[in-house]
């Protein structure tokens, strides 16, 4: 006879209790910022053949796209431009062009939906001709000061353009400080929000991105700034920085494979939300997964996102959010 407590099944037989045993840890709508790329041709809607039902979107088209996931709950947006266009340069120029993509989105979404909460990516990889997320020296190594001084000076100008949220990607040294003392000296510290990619693994779930805003390096990879798979301690200590350098949100990237960094970032920034960024290669696996018949493509979409918020993950940066929106009208399963 089984010992009075070895009976577990009684606490999740049913469907409610089952839902008790997240223990608040559930996904809702508003954990979910959804990634938008942006180009500078207006009246774009590309479709992106990596990654499905994705699009490159122009800014006359973001209000007729958005509006209906607006009104079904969604709370949070990501920017990131993709100039096809102008001509890139060594430092980026592109980044904050006034008349760019990212900068007209910021504009044109703030007034369309006034409610929406309005993040940008902010990184120079998509705007340099070198493809780097920095500034070069000749050689072809990262200039860290002028990097950080120019993603310092990208940040305040989308804030200054009406950002909610600036979050560098970058992984150069000692950026949220500079961000930060950038947005503190034009007087936009106090509303804008410091979203760090802090644990942010070279990893090699990135290609359908590159693809989808052109930024794969001309030469060289990303292993000198972004961090080794292995690399638990490090990662530590890049979360660990960022916290004292005034970050305001830790964010580890990608998802899945780094589950166990979100629950080191949960006890190392206790008193900070935690976001996971379920990157463009574990969104087309867990398709092309769905599509080989593996599983059903909203079973793996949950289990993955509920795996994120069970490690610690508080913010949810997902491809899948337009889903969600649907999903979390219509449970099922539990
Ligand atoms: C650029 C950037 C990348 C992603 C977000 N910002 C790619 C990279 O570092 O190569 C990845 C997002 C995704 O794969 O969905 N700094
Ligand atoms: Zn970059």
């Amino acid at each position: 006879m089984a010992d009075l407590k070895s009976i577990l099944h009684s606490g999740y037989q049913h469907p409610v209790s089952r839902s008790w045993q997240a223990q608040g840890r559930s996904l809702t709508k508003d954990m979910f910022m959804y990634p938008l790329f942006i180009t500078d041709d207006a009246d774009a809607e590309i479709e992106l053949t990596s990654m499905p039902n994705q699009r490159r979107w122009g800014v006359n088209k973001l209000e007729g796209f958005l509006g209906p996931l607006v009104k079904k709950g969604l709370k949070s947006v990501i920017l990131f431009g993709v100039p096809e266009r102008k001509p890139k340069d060594v430092i980026g120029t592109l980044a904050d062009d006034p008349e760019g993509p990212v900068i007209s989105a910021i504009k044109t979404l703030r007034k369309a939906f006034p409610s929406l909460y309005i993040a940008c990516d902010v990184c120079l990889c998509e705007y340099t001709s070198h493809g780097h997320c920095g500034i070069l020296f000749e050689d072809g190594t990262i200039d860290n000061m002028p990097s950080i001084e120019r993603l310092a000076q990208v940040a305040v100008n989308y804030a200054k353009a009406g950002a909610h949220c600036v979050a560098p990607s970058d992984m150069m040294d000692g950026r949220i400080k500079a961000i930060k003392a950038g947005l503190l000296k034009e007087g936009l510290a106090g509303r804008t929000t410091l979203m760090s990619y802090s644990a942010k693994f070279a990893s090699g779930l990135y290609g359908p991105f590159r693809d989808a805003v052109d930024s794969t390096p001309s030469f060289g990879d990303r292993r000198c700034y972004q961090l080794p798979v292995a690399a638990r301690g490090l990662a530590r200590r890049t979360i660990m920085r960022d916290v004292e350098e005034g970050a305001d949100i830790i964010m580890v990237k990608p998802g899945l494979p780094y589950l166990d960094i979100v629950s080191e970032a949960r006890e190392l920034a206790p008193n900070h939300p935690i976001a996971i960024y379920q990157v463009s290669g574990e969104f087309a696996m867990i398709h092309a997964g769905a599509k080989a018949g593996v599983y059903e493509l909203r079973r793996m979409a949950e289990e993955t996102c509920v795996s994120a918020v069970r490690a610690g993950a508080t913010l949810l940066l997902s491809y899948f959010t337009p889903e969600f929106l649907d999903w979390l009208d219509e449970p099922y399963g539990a």
